[in-house]
């Protein structure tokens, strides 16, 4: 393993497996083939590049697009693929899904007919715990449980899921896949609820938290996340999945008000608005199964967001950026209704 493409290198959780990967190993390439959507940003990467700039190249470019695709594995003679290109909004989901079934579905497809064309040694799939779908009080899922997706992003992918399993079984294709929880940290897109809150938190804006505010989700710190893909890549066994993440749930309310804390902004920021369709109330991951591979999460919930919102708040550079541009309309429809019904 030397030369590695990393697609969606560009968005949060590549743009930080990128940095992490060229730091711990002095001999690899890294490649990072991105279509730059609204949430591909350089400015992710513009410390690497002049870092690492010997051992990293950017592409720009689609993995629905099979010639696209074909060019920079012949290019860059890539041995391994890390996919994390995708569409990755729940509510974006909601109110356009095609991309999400082009990018999600068809794009791993195409990744994987290339993984298969050049012989790599490994293809890994960044999955998500979304693909098990909602989880009763009690269970946490295992690898081996059915998957329930109940919104257009967990169905895309779940559907990538299952072509590496298929591809897997049918071309002995040398997949992995990692289903990891809510990553949080470093330049993450503002539509996702942690950053979303921190900056309007820190702009005294309102909260808006869907429903009671008593769904559960797992929120681990990005580069644990990362970690524990470098662990599967070089330690995990081809064909598998693993769970990734902390194994504690936190609700909403909790994480909501631990931001509204550390920044010492009141706790009447926080709008209860209209939930989201479908919203899954909980998500759960047994991580057994990685942690026999060695891997352990490093930060608490309470690191990980504290270290979350320093970063937020000591980079308004990188945040207010994104916030001035297209991202005003997105808010303004998906969330100008429910905030201006909204309840504290
Ligand atoms: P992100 O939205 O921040 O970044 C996605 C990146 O993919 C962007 O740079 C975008 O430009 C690129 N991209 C989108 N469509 C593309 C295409 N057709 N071709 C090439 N590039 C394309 O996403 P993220 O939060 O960093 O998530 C990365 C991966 O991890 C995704 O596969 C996601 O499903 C998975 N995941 C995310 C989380 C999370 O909490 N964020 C948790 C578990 C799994
Ligand atoms: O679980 C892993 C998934 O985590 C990844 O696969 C997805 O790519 C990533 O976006 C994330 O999905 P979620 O839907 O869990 O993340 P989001 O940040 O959108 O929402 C987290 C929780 O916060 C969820 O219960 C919905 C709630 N929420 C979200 C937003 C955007 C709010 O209460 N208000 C909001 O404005």
């Amino acid at each position: 393993m030397r030369k590695l493409l990393i697609t969606g290198g560009a968005g949060f959780i590549g743009s930080n497996f990128t940095r992490y990967m060229l730091e711990k190993y002095s001999d690899y390439q890294l490649v990072i083939f991105d279509k730059l959507t609204y949430a591909g940003n350089l400015d992710n990467l513009k410390d690497v590049e002049a870092q690492y700039g010997d051992r990293y190249a950017f592409v720009r470019g689609d993995i629905a697009d099979p010639a696209a695709v074909d060019a920079v594995m012949q290019a860059h003679e890539v041995d391994t693929i890390v996919n994390f290109a995708a569409e990755t909004h729940v509510d974006r989901s909601l109110m356009e899904p095609d991309a999400f079934i082009r990018t999600d579905v068809y794009g791993t497809y195409v990744l994987l007919e290339a993984a298969n064309k050049y012989g790599v040694e490994r293809y890994h799939q960044v999955s998500t715990d979304e693909v098990y779908g909602e989880i009763p009080a009690g269970h946490s899922s295992l690898e081996t449980d059915p998957l329930h997706a109940r919104s257009p992003y967990s169905a895309s992918k779940a559907g990538g899921d299952l072509l590496c399993l298929a591809y897997y079984t049918s071309f002995d294709t040398p997949v992995t896949l990692t289903r990891g929880s809510n990553n949080i940290g470093p330049y993450q897109y503002p539509e996702k609820v942690v950053p979303l809150f921190v900056t309007n938190a820190i702009d005294d804006e309102p909260l808006p938290l869907y429903g009671d505010g008593r769904q559960m989700r797992d929120y681990q710190y990005v580069l644990d996340h990362c970690e524990g893909i470098d662990v599967v890549l070089h330690r995990g066994k081809v064909g598998e999945v693993y769970n990734l993440g902390t194994g504690v749930e936190t609700e909403n309310i909790v994480m909501a008000h631990a931001i509204l804390d550390l920044l010492d902004k009141p706790y009447s920021l926080l709008r209860h608005v209209t939930d989201r369709p479908g919203h899954d109330r909980r998500y759960s991951l047994n991580v057994d199964k990685i942690r026999a591979l060695g891997w352990e999460s490093r930060h608490s919930f309470d690191e990980a967001i504290a270290q979350t919102v320093r970063w937020y708040v000591d980079n308004q550079w990188w945040w207010r950026k994104i916030k001035s541009g297209d991202y005003k309309e997105y808010y303004k429809k998906w969330y100008g209704q429910r905030l201006a019904g909204a309840g504290s």
